[in-house]
């Protein structure tokens, strides 16, 4: 969840390195941020409450120096978001960072006795440790090897010695952590939480194996097994350049990531699809299609929603019965799991949530065959699954998830095409295959077509920012993007919203209507447009507004039903360019990302970062 990185250097630059490679990890937390440096040899600290702009203000009115040191951005579990439970934590001989939870902190506390503890963390406990085996004699590797077998629970660590000026140690169990090769001149090695922390500073990345420790020098870096046997982890070029997080000329990257989607989503159509062939290439499955019993597909937040469609998808095309779980209900459920032939699919941007990561690895101890859908290569979830297939989107940082959304959700659609020709099965149901394949084929530029309803979005967002609550309504393939355009609002404008399948609307919500409530309603023009249509006059008749998010058919229908000069007034339309029904939801995303985003800039929150999320939840 929180996001580390460590430094050995030879030049002065390193506190700047730092702050630079903390910058990239803010998406992991930021409700705090902290560096220790080896100054004049003493550990220098310096901490902050909040974003990393409080800390650039604290070094520069409180400067430090020095070429080796480490760095946090916390995302806060045990203990509130104050300077004294903000990494590092130390005690002038040891400091670290950490990210995960030390489980078992108040058994090994009491180890402790008489020691002062300054922080309510889970993690300083692990400080005295280590200076414990310092002070009983035992070398910097060894003291900290001892101490990694008695922590419990999900962790990676980097740790910085007073007395050691030429050496970092960081460690990783549960949580991810890589070692980075600087350039040729400058000769800097790394730790950071992933890549993409050492953008622009490490031209090659070596991924540490779960229970790894690395010991990082002036001039080498040796790694170690979890029982301490020296080993080779494989070290490879670093594909992620700095020039790629940046915000372009946006004002947000949410804003920078909704914009690159007709480009993205070309991306991953032009790789996995041949649409003049109808042939969809895909990496081998871990079952064959006609093998495969039932599906079982788990993720977490936004990405459970993509596999939601997906299930429509993979049903109504191959009809192979698919499951979704939230990862984090998945394992403590009992579910009732194929003995043989089942394929859990899991889906995650990052690759390391939690949740998400424990869930595969139940599915997998219950025999399922695992098939990632991830957007960040060699994450932990990429590396355990039996196959991946990648979203392509290049690094998402926004914590509001917009185009490795719709990416995933490209990508289960043609996963499931795949699926259904490879059972013979009708390509697209009812549906001519080449429609189908057009649809695909048309979807960036329908994309950039959607892009020019966000004048009239701008507008509509005035009003809806002054909502007390807001209902979205989908039927069908529309309803997980119900649930997405409800998740995206509240998220990142702080406004309560919640998703329902339209037709549920008279069974509980409706009780919510009146004049203080808007209704937006996703509905192309469709089997079942007529059915969400009645949903919408259900509303309008006791006074609730609609937002009608549709296509110039579905608009003029809506208008011709409701005609009375008062009904109007509480209609307001979005137009989606028409496309391929079945590929509605991936459209139809785009107005909602529009929606949270034009709301959340007109109250002037935090669009990238909103209070209490991070992008990556690594603890669960
Ligand atoms: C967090 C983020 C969400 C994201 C979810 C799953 O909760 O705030 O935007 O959808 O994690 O993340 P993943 O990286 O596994 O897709």
């Amino acid at each position: 969840m929180c996001g580390i990185i460590g430094i050995i250097g030879k030049n002065d630059d390193t506190v700047s390195h730092l702050i630079e490679g903390l910058r990239r990890l803010e998406y992991r937390g930021y409700d705090s941020t902290g560096i220790a440096t080896l100054d004049n040899d003493a550990i220098a600290r310096r901490r902050a409450e909040g974003k990393l702009q409080n800390l650039e203000r604290l070094i520069k009115a409180e400067p430090i120096a020095g070429n080796i040191g480490i760095g946090h951005t916390r995302w806060a579990t045990h203990g509130a978001p104050t300077v004294n439970n903000a990494h590092p934590h130390g005690n002038g001989k040891v400091a670290l960072v950490h990210n995960g939870i030390i489980e078992n902190f108040h058994e090994l506390q009491k180890q402790l006795s008489g020691v002062h503890l300054e922080s309510e963390t889970d993690t300083e406990v692990v400080v005295h440790l280590i200076s414990d085996y310092l002070d009983k004699g035992l070398p910097p590797e060894q003291a900290v090897h001892e101490t990694l077998k008695q922590l419990k629970g999900a962790f990676a660590l980097v740790i910085l010695f007073r007395d050691f000026p030429d050496m970092l140690i960081g460690a990783r169990k549960g949580s991810p952590l890589v070692v980075g090769y600087g350039g040729q001149d400058a000769e800097e090695y790394f730790f950071g939480s992933d890549a993409l922390a050492l953008a622009g500073l490490a031209t090659h990345i070596c991924y540490l194996e779960d229970g790894d420790w690395a010991v990082l020098k002036r001039d080498k870096i040796v790694i170690y097994d979890e029982a301490g046997t020296q080993i080779d982890r494989p070290i490879e070029l670093s594909t992620i350049s700095s020039a790629l997080i940046g915000k372009g000329n946006h004002k947000h990257y949410m804003l920078k990531e909704i914009y690159e989607q007709p480009t993205v989503l070309g991306t991953v159509l032009s790789a996995m699809l041949d649409a003049a062939r109808y042939h969809v290439q895909l990496p081998d499955l871990p079952i064959a299609p006609k093998n495969i019993e039932k599906i079982t597909i788990i993720a977490c937040g936004t990405a459970s929603y993509a596999g939601m469609v997906g299930k429509y998808w993979i049903e109504q095309w191959a009809g192979i019965p698919v499951e979704v779980d939230i990862a984090s209900e998945f394992r403590y459920r009992t579910p009732a799991l194929p003995k043989q032939n089942g394929l859990c699919i899991i889906i995650s941007q990052s690759g390391e949530t939690m949740d998400t990561l424990e869930a595969l690895r139940y599915a997998k101890q219950h025999g399922q065959k695992i098939l990632a859908i991830v957007n960040v290569e060699k994450s932990t979830i990429d590396r355990e699954a039996d196959q991946s297939i990648y979203t392509r989107t290049g690094p998402e940082i926004s914590v509001a998830s917009t185009k490795a959304f719709t990416s995933q959700l490209v990508v289960i659609a043609l996963l499931a095409q795949y699926l259904a020709q490879s059972l013979d099965k009708s390509v697209g149901g009812e549906k001519q295959p080449l429609e189908l394949m057009r649809g695909f084929s048309e979807l960036p530029s329908k994309l950039i077509e959607g892009l020019n309803s966000e004048e009239m979005i701008k507008t509509i967002a005035r009003d809806l920012q002054e909502a007390r609550d807001v209902i979205f309504l989908g039927r069908g393939k529309m309803f997980p993007i119900a649930l997405e355009g409800a998740l995206k609002l509240k998220e990142i404008s702080y406004i309560h919203a919640e998703g329902y399948a339209a037709g549920e609307l008279k069974h509980g919500p409706i009780a919510l209507i009146d004049e203080y409530i808007k209704v937006v309603v996703l509905a192309p023009y469709d089997a079942l447009f007529e059915k969400i249509l009645s949903n919408m006059q259900e509303v309008i008749s006791r006074n609730g507004k609609v937002i009608l998010i549709s296509d110039r058919q579905g608009i003029d229908a809506a208008k011709q039903q409701i005609n009375t000069a008062r009904d109007m007034e509480l209609l307001s339309v979005i137009e989606v360019p028409s496309c391929h029904q079945d590929l509605a939801p991936i459209l139809y995303s785009l107005p909602v990302q529009l929606l949270a985003y034009h709301t959340a800039l007109i109250k002037g929150v935090d669009i990238d970062q909103p209070r209490n999320l991070a992008k990556s939840v690594t603890v669960e």
